[in-house]
């Protein structure tokens, strides 16, 4: 007998959309593993800036992915550290890499595909997962918010930890982010054709949630 396909909701949008909070909640309610993928490009980039070396070289991208071990991403320590932005911000630039995305790219549908401790489903958060990684998921929702909420939203994550951090610092950051993320040649942010568009900007995250249930519910 073969095993059943695991049931895959994709999850894509630009930063601080409120995408990976809705992820989660969607995983804990189904009983699904929960993949970030932003966090794997983190985990690169980190990698790389704490060697001291150069995000932007497309070769050390791919040395960094190819030694990647995703059992760290479960490391609290690890989970804090890839949070800046100065680690967002490398995470965007090694993203464009193509090599670096190919190679991050089946640790993702291996996940997808077979999710941990035998779970019926998967639902992954990303960029690019209703567009490239997982093209044929049955549920795919394209998270969006105004980039001034969006702005406020991350500011107020960052706050946390480094109070003098500056709301236009965070909202330039942002918007480069999602430059870079939208115009890269390989697999760029966008939603796929078949995905169900959510705006955030006005919503709780009770409300957020209620919303994309409905839309994978039917
Ligand atoms: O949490 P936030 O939305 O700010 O970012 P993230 O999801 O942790 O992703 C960090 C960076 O990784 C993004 O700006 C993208 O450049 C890249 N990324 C990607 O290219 N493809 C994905 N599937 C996930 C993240």
């Amino acid at each position: 007998m073969t095993a059943k396909p695991s049931i895959i909701i994709a999850v894509d949008g630009p930063a601080a959309s409120g995408k990976g909070t809705l992820a989660r909640r969607l995983a804990a309610h189904f009983d699904y593993a929960y993949l970030d993928t932003g966090a794997l490009y983190r985990a690169v980039a980190h990698h790389i800036l704490q060697r001291g070396d150069d995000p932007g070289n497309a070769e050390t991208g791919l040395r960094a992915a190819q030694e990647l071990d995703v059992t760290q991403l479960q490391n609290p320590d690890i989970q804090t550290a890839l949070r800046t932005s100065a680690v967002g911000t490398a995470a965007s630039i090694v993203a464009a890499q193509a090599d670096t995305r190919a190679a991050i790219l089946q640790i993702q549908r291996d996940i997808a595909d077979t999710p941990p401790d035998a779970k019926a489903g998967a639902v992954l958060d990303g960029r690019d997962i209703g567009t490239i990684v997982c093209p044929k998921a049955p549920h795919k929702i394209f998270v969006t918010a105004r980039t001034e909420i969006r702005a406020d939203r991350r500011w107020q994550e960052l706050c946390a930890s480094d109070p003098l951090v500056k709301r236009e610092d965070v909202l330039a950051d942002l918007e480069a982010r999602d430059r870079r993320d939208r115009e890269r040649a390989t697999a760029p942010m966008r939603a796929a054709e078949d995905a169900h568009l959510l705006d955030t900007s006005d919503l709780s995250i009770e409300e957020a949630f209620v919303a994309a249930l409905a839309l994978v519910s039917h």
